[in-house]
């Protein structure tokens, strides 16, 4: 059985040995060209004239497009119709292209695109969300209002009241790989492209449409990236369309790669917002009312601006039980990058308001934060419940039947010893519903913080610091733990759909491929453990293949966390068509029944005999079996009423806790992580060393987010942080030196592959235990009567101000 092991990832050899092709390594047929894109120097302004003379007449240069060349401007848009592939007339950011060059060499369009000679009539640029908000700049008609309750009244007579404006900074994607694309023209107009993409339909269909093809005559293919992070969900489509417009006028191949500067200066990022709050409380921490207003930089143009925006409210209670609640979204369209998906596609914009709002409140009660936080969890269900049977290590019957029919030994292990799990801990019996009307029927953190708490030592260590900070002036030191719940599914319901082929050859070869693309996560992996599972073979028999939409369509972007979850029962499906069909045959000629046959060892047992796997498989290709099937899977009872706020949006949430510890100087505000314990449900793990690569990634990439990584723009909305040299990223030497990752093993209550969890986005929202830590941190510089209000990116310089105010400097 192959699922559950910690197999390591299918692609590490070639990664570590530079054999791992990517799109950028694929060679091209003779004559290829290679484009590069002349931006906007404006913010906003209207372009008066265009001289590209020195461009055209440049070494090397091919061709020069701009919008008169394409009347009919392709968009490269995924919402709504509003990004034209090539400025027509109006500039909205500096970096929009404006004319694209066409050259025999990279570096010689690069080169001939600096120079073009535009001319603009600037118009005021909006580049704050101030600015956006004053002018009323927004997409969407208003505010986007959820509530329940009544949360105005219940902060007007609670006890205590915290208000606050908290600033949150967007995240550049950083991917190793910068953003590629090829496009190789086909015999009767047909397209084949080749594109560093999450979402290979989409630039099948975005190509389709500028080239007026329909989509069966555009081939997108994909074997891998060098990371996208949600920043290849879209922005990709630019780089295709360019491609295959070039390639379609030249007649010959055409590639685009950024350069790393360009692909920071005209890709969009993580949305920055001003999460502002009011919370009413009483005396034990616990919420009775809260506000919150989100105020988001969208960009220039929607992309997925609007979902982005609408998971950040989904994820506006994080872990807690909001009775009154009032959240108010302000979309808004600003002169910069349009921002994009970036991991956690708007959750740990949402999520880091609360956990502020949670530490300033037990920062004014003089509590202990995760007293707090457990003050408001949700209640776990009742005992009978799934979550109290998960939690006593107990699957179902019904479930346990379920998972043992589809060939996968249930992985319900034991919760640890003197520990209470499930209803012990419950306030409330009954299940408690979102801010949205999802009932929270899973929900685990109390268990799980207990185990935290107990193995990260979390109380002795607080103690400690506490009195190593009462000796120490210059630096001081902070801990902090918070936790995680994070829905899954794609809110637009019928993106949750997946497909997979599966061919098994005569020799018992297995050739896979399914919608999902692998950028470092190890889906392809995982998908190869579900199939070598289901047929009983070794994983190393199932050839794991690049993402083709050939071969599987109408695919979505693998994205939401759910490439997992998706491809592994589309290929599921698939796999169990065949090995019925071969169960069928070898028990017609043993005249048993089929539902006997046995899978396992890489041989087929039935009536007492076994064979080699392959050799059935010869047999009955001999007997002209098909030995080929597609698989298919949609989400089950999922619903979602984006307009009114309402419904089922996800199947299930995936849990974490973290626990940091940091260290400050306070003459300087530079600060370190000392150590980071986690504890992550990920269900059933399908793969329990990817699952635990992913947490730890995942968790530096959000402290990174919430402490180094600074996106700074000038007055005139230039991009001043656009290389490694002055946007800081996370170094392995940042990461904690002391950091333990653990698995929280429970099974997943719903009918997962495998009944694992889906992995790839919730452990990022672990990374504010790192804020939170510094916050406390800060905490101990004064006498305790000033909140820190940290800002985040929490840099050197922002810690070092909310010192200052600590000592009454400021
Ligand atoms: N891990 C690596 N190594 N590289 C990536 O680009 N993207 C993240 C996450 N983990 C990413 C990653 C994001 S944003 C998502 S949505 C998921 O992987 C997508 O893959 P999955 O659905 O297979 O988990
Ligand atoms: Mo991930 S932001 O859903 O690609």
């Amino acid at each position: 059985m192959s699922i559950g092991k910690p197999l390591p990832h299918d692609a590490a050899p070639l990664h570590v040995t530079g054999e791992a092709r990517y799109t950028d390594d694929i060679p091209l047929p003779a004559g290829a060209l290679h484009l590069a894109f002349g931006q906007s120097s404006c913010a906003h302004g209207e372009i008066t004239a265009i001289d590209l003379a020195a461009v055209r007449a440049a070494e090397g240069v091919v061709a020069v497009f701009s919008a008169e060349d394409w009347p009919e401007m392709p968009d490269c848009s995924p919402s709504l119709g509003d990004e034209p592939l090539l400025a027509t007339g109006e500039v909205h950011f500096v970096g929009q292209p404006v004319f694209l060059v066409v050259a025999e060499s990279h570096l010689a369009a690069r080169r001939a695109a600096r120079l073009g000679r535009i001319t603009y009539a600037e118009r005021p640029a909006l580049l704050t969300r101030d600015q956006a908000l004053a002018a009323n700049s927004r997409f969407e008609g208003g505010p986007v209002i959820w509530s329940r309750g009544d949360a105005a009244s219940a902060i007007a007579t609670a006890p205590h009241v915290v208000e606050a404006d908290f600033e949150v900074g967007g995240q550049e994607h950083f991917y190793l790989e910068g953003q590629v694309a090829a496009a190789l023209p086909q015999e009767g107009g047909d397209m084949v492209v080749y594109s560093s993409t999450q979402h290979p339909t989409e630039i099948q269909h975005k190509v389709a449409h500028a080239l007026h093809l329909p989509m069966s005559a555009v081939r997108v293919e994909v074997r891998r990236m060098g990371g996208g992070f949600g920043g290849k969900e879209s922005q990709g489509n630019h780089l295709a369309i360019a491609c295959a417009m070039a390639a379609r006028a030249t007649g010959r191949p055409c590639k685009m790669r950024y350069d790393r500067d360009d692909d920071m200066v005209i890709t969009g990022k993580r949305h920055d917002l001003r999460v502002r709050y009011r919370a009413g409380f009483d005396a034990q921490g616990k919420i009775l009312g809260i506000e919150f207003q989100h105020l988001i930089r969208c960009g220039w143009s929607q992309d997925l601006s609007l979902p982005v925006a609408d998971r950040a409210m989904l994820h506006a209670d994080n872990a807690y039980f909001l009775g009154n609640v009032r959240i108010e979204s302000h979309r808004l369209r600003t002169n910069t990058q349009s921002n994009t998906a970036y991991r956690g596609f708007g959750g740990p914009q949402g999520v880091v308001g609360i956990e502020r709002v949670v530490d300033h409140i037990a920062h004014t009660l003089k509590l202990d934060p995760v007293t707090v936080r457990r003050r408001n969890f949700y209640a776990e269900m009742a005992e009978g419940g799934a979550s109290a049977a998960q939690a006593s290590g107990v699957l179902p019957e019904s479930a346990l039947a379920k998972v043992k029919a589809e060939g996968f030994a249930a992985k319900a292990e034991a919760p640890g010893t003197g520990h209470r799990y499930g209803a012990a801990h419950s306030p409330k019996a009954e299940v408690q519903t979102t801010h949205y009307g999802m009932p929270v029927q899973d929900f685990v953190l109390r268990g799980m913080l207990d185990e935290l708490e107990r193995t990260s030592d979390y109380q002795a260590r607080r103690t400690e610091i506490a009195r190593w900070n009462a000796g120490s002036p210059i630096l001081k030191r902070g801990i902090a733990l918070t936790p995680v719940k994070f829905g899954i599914s794609f809110t637009l319901t019928w993106l949750n759909q997946a497909g997979a082929l599966v061919h098994v050859y005569q020799d018992g070869s297995i050739r896979l491929n399914h919608g999902g693309t692998e950028m470092g996560q190890g889906l392809f992996l995982k998908v190869a453990q579900v199939a070598a599972s289901v047929f009983g073979v070794d994983v190393g028999q199932v050839k794991i293949t690049a993402t083709d939409t050939a071969k599987v369509p109408n695919t979505s972007a693998t994205a939401a966390s759910s490439g997992s979850d998706m491809n592994g029962m589309a290929t599921q499906a698939a796999c169990i068509t065949i090995r019925d069909r071969l169960a069928g045959f070898i028990a017609d000629r043993h005249q048993a029944d089929a539902a006997t046959v046995r899978f396992e060892d890489g041989q087929i047992k039935v009536a007492g005999e076994s064979y080699d796997f392959a050799q059935v498989v010869s047999w009955a290709y001999q007997a002209r079996i098909s030995l080929s099937s597609t698989g298919f899977y949609a989400t089950p009872k999922i619903s979602w009423d984006r307009v009114k706020g309402q419904g089922r949006p996800f199947l299930y949430f995936a849990y974490g806790a973290a626990v940091t510890e940091v260290v400050i100087d306070t003459l300087t505000g530079e600060n370190r992580i000392l150590r980071t314990d986690i504890l992550h449900d990920t269900g059933a793990s399908l793969n329990p060393a990817i699952d635990i690569g992913q947490v730890e990634g995942a968790y530096v990439q959000g402290a990174g987010w919430l402490t180094t990584e600074e996106l700074v723009w000038d007055g005139k909305g230039r991009l001043m942080t656009h290389a490694p040299s002055t946007y800081k990223i996370p170094a392995c030497s940042d990461r904690p030196p002391v950091f333990n990752v653990a698995l929280w093993g429970r099974v997943n209550p719903e009918d997962t592959v495998g009944r694992s969890k889906a992995v790839g986005e919730p452990p990022f929202m672990l990374g504010i235990s790192a804020l939170m830590a510094l916050s406390d941190a800060v905490a101990a510089c004064g006498d305790g009567s000033v909140y820190p209000a940290l800002d985040a990116p929490a840099t050197a310089e922002r810690v070092l101000w909310a010192v200052r105010r600590q000592q009454g400097h400021v």
